[in-house]
């Protein structure tokens, strides 16, 4: 964890797509040359043990070669990852990073015969089992990082004899037990990271006997303020973020002087509150400041902005209040990059004099209360996020377009009205824009076709866009979402769409498109979810049934619109999406990308894209979170003919809707193979027969409605049926049995009037589908003096945990 020498820092943003993440890229690293020098018998012989003991050592992951390099015939000290003593040929230092020591370290293993270690690393090794006690022989240790592994139990209380250790890291493992007992009486150390654990929680130790602390990153402490890990002079990097902490209280620096060299400070996710302590500007070398997510309030800290060196700071969510105010004086943090503010209740203007912050990179204000014009000088920002305010313009954007390097742009959910704002279009490296939730007016510009080679999001939902949609998107291929949902735009669906081969996601619910089914947006390879919903679409769904169309959908919603025709029995035959029952494909593979700013830090808030499908007499218990979904509604069109036999095919489905239609003939039997079915609604047709008896066995299956057809013969006994609405029959002559069903709203025996009266006041209820945001919150995975690996290990982590909080799908059922 803890590789210092080299330094890295991002250039820009970094986009990292999920699915180009290199899984060895943290194997990138080139290991210094090994010195040349008579390897002493002994030495060679415990490296050897040691090696033996790991059945994989030999495997090479990507440029890492390791241990294959160690056999009898050459010196060890030429050895891969070994370092001899130049003297006397002793074996000083073993470097192993991500070598395949995929097996427990026994007590008498090789590693301890190497009593003249003082450096060991042992990072990202995939290796298990506990901390053998002997470890704490290994008594010239002063570098010891055992990192990134799966490693469990308690750490042994012998670590305490390591007394030499100025480099300890445990970090990134399962390690149980009290953490305070590793380094308790290690006084010596300089870096120290715990961080990521399994360490049962504790109060934070008097750490003001650490004289030589320079780096501390804690996990599991709770308690207040831990002020005398300030007293420390030498301490430069504190992190007491993220990583389980649950401190406490206000922040209290104490009365003894400041540590001058402190560069990096986060209590992010903690408990903290009260007001930041106008001594904080005092840390006159000050970088980066992440005082994120806690109880902090009271006005916006201007005084912070007085440290000349401060680049990167976030106050985003806590309770701070009132203007955002950078003061006059001057020269203040002239070297600011990234500044976070989102999720508060700053209220007025953004200032002018945010101009001053020359280097200004990255802007998130989401989530205040502020309004009035945004600066034109924020324009040449590469990200500017103000989504969730009520900002209504924009100032004088003067010179700064020719250099704009903007890459994120979000205003989403303000108050901003008249036309698209063109400038737009000279943000030749845009790869997200949202503009939703506002009062847009007027055409879509053509001139965005000048941008769209970059754009990945395009989201202009909810405004008052006129006009057709133009031929822009001849180059967008790498466009993975594009909602125009819910404006006024009429005409065709452009034609150069079909250029975008990336595609995931394609809404253009709410709308007045008029033509025949656009049959050719079945060529996109990743297209998921398809809404037409709300439009003047008409003619039959052609092309949709085809094995080589629409290979990836999952979602498909074209109702209220005047689509017509029948289906013939096999037509659901291909629909290889939702026949699956694995639904471990990555639905919202279009909803994201990683993006990181300078410092490594997940610059992107959360992106939610949601699709609202409103769904007529169906009660639900959508309050669930899923993985994944499948749904198919043809509702409110003028389908005909018989519901196909071949929708029992699609057994991922959960979500059927083919209400408001001209459906005959009998429900087909084979939905009761349907058994992820969660929503099931065939009201309003002509449907005649009997209800099948199967349906009630599918058990997810809460909410049916078979309202207004023909059906008749009993309605079927099972549970799924008693739980429903007495509605769900409605108006089905010859249906019996509803008694038991409707006794339970005490509505005694109703007469068919009455039942009819009794469906009446159903609203239509608004089935909100929301693709939930990545799960877990940013964390700290890099800074400045930290070398590339350690960057990568990070990464690589993050990604795990990104793999194990899949974003998911959550659905709500919006009452
Ligand atoms: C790691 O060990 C496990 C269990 O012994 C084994 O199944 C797996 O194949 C090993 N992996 C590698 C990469 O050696
Ligand atoms: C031993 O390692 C050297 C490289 O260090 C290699 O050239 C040689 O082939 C290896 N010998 C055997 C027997 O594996
Ligand atoms: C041991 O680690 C320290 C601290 O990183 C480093 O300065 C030193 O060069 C290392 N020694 C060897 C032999 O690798
Ligand atoms: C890590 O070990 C687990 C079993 O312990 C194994 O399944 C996995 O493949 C290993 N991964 C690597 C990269 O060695
Ligand atoms: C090492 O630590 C253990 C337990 O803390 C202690 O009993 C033992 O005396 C120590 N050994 C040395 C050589 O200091
Ligand atoms: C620290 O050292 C003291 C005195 O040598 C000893 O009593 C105590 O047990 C040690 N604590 C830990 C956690 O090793
Ligand atoms: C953090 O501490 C506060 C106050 O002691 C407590 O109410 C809260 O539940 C704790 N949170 C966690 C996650 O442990
Ligand atoms: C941008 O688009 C407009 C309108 O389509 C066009 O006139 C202009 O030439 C384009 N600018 C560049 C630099 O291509
Ligand atoms: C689209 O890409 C082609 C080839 O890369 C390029 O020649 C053309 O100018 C681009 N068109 C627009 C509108 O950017
Ligand atoms: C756009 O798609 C059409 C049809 O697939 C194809 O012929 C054309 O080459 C594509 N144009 C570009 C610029 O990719
Ligand atoms: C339901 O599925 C089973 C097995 O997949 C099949 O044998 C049966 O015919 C299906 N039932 C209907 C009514 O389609
Ligand atoms: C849909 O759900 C999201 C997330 O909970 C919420 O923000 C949004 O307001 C909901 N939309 C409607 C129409 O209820």
């Amino acid at each position: 964890m803890m590789i210092p020498s080299q330094s890295y820092s991002f250039n820009g943003i970094v986009v990292i797509t999920l699915y180009f993440i290199s899984l060895f890229s943290f194997f990138l690293h080139t290991l210094a040359s090994p010195t040349v020098h008579r390897c002493r018998h002994d030495q060679r012989d415990a490296l050897l043990e040691f090696k033996h003991e790991f059945p994989g050592a030999d495997m090479n992951f990507g440029r890492f070669d390791n241990m294959r390099s160690w056999n009898k015939s050459s010196d060890c000290c030429s050895w891969e990852s070994v370092t001899c003593d130049a003297k006397y040929g002793q074996v000083i230092s073993l470097y192993l990073l991500g070598a395949n020591l995929n097996n427990t370290l026994k007590p008498n293993s090789g590693l301890f015969k190497l009593q003249y270690l003082q450096n060991l690393t042992l990072s990202g090794c995939n290796h298990s089992g506990e901390i053998p006690f002997t470890l704490g022989t290994l008594s010239h240790l002063t570098y010891l990082d055992l990192s990134f592994n799966k490693l469990v139990g308690q750490v042994p209380s012998t670590i305490g004899n390591l007394t030499k250790l100025r480099y300890l890291s445990l970090s990134i493992n399962h390690l149980s037990g009290k953490s305070s007992v590793s380094f308790a009486n290690l006084t010596k150390l300089i870096q120290l990271d715990i961080t990521e654990n399994d360490f049962e929680p504790e109060l934070i130790p008097d750490m003001s006997r650490f004289h030589n602390l320079e780096e501390f990153w804690g996990g599991n402490f709770f308690g207040p303020f831990p002020t005398s890990l300030f007293t420390i002079p030498s301490l430069r990097w504190v992190n007491l973020g993220d990583s389980n902490n649950n401190f406490t209280g206000h922040i209290d620096f104490g009365n003894s002087s400041l540590p001058s060299r402190l560069f990096y400070l986060s209590l992010a996710d903690n408990n903290f509150d009260g007001p930041i302590p106008e001594s904080i500007s005092k840390f006159l070398n000050l970088k980066i400041l992440d005082l994120r997510n806690n109880s902090f309030s009271g006005p916006f800290p201007t005084f912070l902005f007085k440290i000349p060196s401060l680049q990167w700071v976030t106050l985003a969510r806590n309770n701070f209040k009132g203007p955002i105010d950078f003061g006059n004086t001057w020269p203040s943090s002239s070297s600011l990059i990234s500044l976070y503010l989102a999720d508060n209740n700053f209220d007025g203007q953004i200032p002018e004099s945010i101009s001053q912050f020359l280097k200004l990179g990255t802007l998130d204000i989401s989530n205040n209360k502020l309004q009035g014009n945004v600066p034109g000088c924020l324009l040449r920002l590469s990200s500017l996020q103000l989504s969730h305010n009520s900002f209504s313009g924009f100032g004088k954007s003067s010179q700064v377009l020719d250099q704009a390097q903007m890459q994120v742009l979000r205003l989403e959910s303000n108050s901003f009205q008249g036309p698209f704002p063109h400038w737009i279009c000279q943000f030749r490296s845009l790869e997200f824009l949202d503009l939703s939730n506002n009062s847009f007016s007027g055409s879509i510009p053509l001139c965005l076709r000048n941008i769209t080679y970059s754009l990945e999001v395009l989201n202009l939902r909810n405004n008052n866009f006129s006009g057709i949609l133009p031929d822009v998107f001849l180059n967008a291929t790498r466009l993975y979402t594009l909602d125009v949902s819910r404006n006024r735009l009429e005409g065709k669906l452009p034609k150069t769409l079909i250029n975008c081969t990336s595609m995931g996601l394609l809404n253009v619910e709410g709308n007045k498109f008029k033509e025949t089914f656009p049959s050719w947006l079945g060529s996109m390879p990743y297209l998921y979810i398809l809404i037409l919903r709300a439009n003047q679409f008409y003619g039959p769904l052609y092309h949709l049934h085809e094995s080589t169309w629409f290979q990836h959908l999952k979602v498909i919603d074209v109702s209220h619109n005047d689509f017509t025709g029948s289906f013939p029995a096999f037509y659901f035959s291909n629909w290889l999406q939702m026949t699956t029952l694995n639904l471990e494909i990555d639905v919202v593979y279009y909803e994201y990308s990683i993006i990181w700013d300078d410092y490594g830090y997940h610059n992107f808030r959360p992106y939610t894209s949601s699709m609202e499908i409103v769904h007529k007499g169906v009660d639900t218990e959508f309050d669930k979170i899923r993985q994944d979904f499948t749904s198919i509604d043809f509702s409110s069109n003028k389908f005909y003919g018989k519901i196909p036999e071949s929708i029992g095919l699609l057994k991922g489905l959960r979500f059927l809707n083919l209400s408001g239609n001209a459906f005959t003939s009998d429900i087909p039997q084979s939905l009761a193979n349907l058994t992820n079915l969660e929503a099931l609604d065939l009201s309003h047709n002509q449907l005649s027969g009997q209800i099948p008896r199967d349906l009630g066995e599918l058990s997810f299956l809460s909410t049916m409605n078979f309202a207004h057809n023909n059906l008749e013969g009993p309605i079927p006994r099972g549970t799924q049926f008693q739980r429903q609405n007495c509605s769900s029959f409605m108006d089905n002559p010859k249906l019996y049995g509803l008694d038991d069903i409707c006794r339970k709203t005490h509505v005694p025996n109703p007469r068919p009037q009455e039942l009819e009266k009794l469906s009446e006041p159903e609203e239509e209820q608004v089935i909100n589908w929301t693709s939930a945001a990545i799960a877990y919150g940013p964390g700290v995975f890099c800074g400045l003096v930290i070398g590339h690996i350690f960057i990568s290990h990070k990464q690589e982590w993050l990604m795990e945990k990104f793999r194990r909080n899949k974003p998911r799908v959550v659905i709500r059922s919006a009452r």
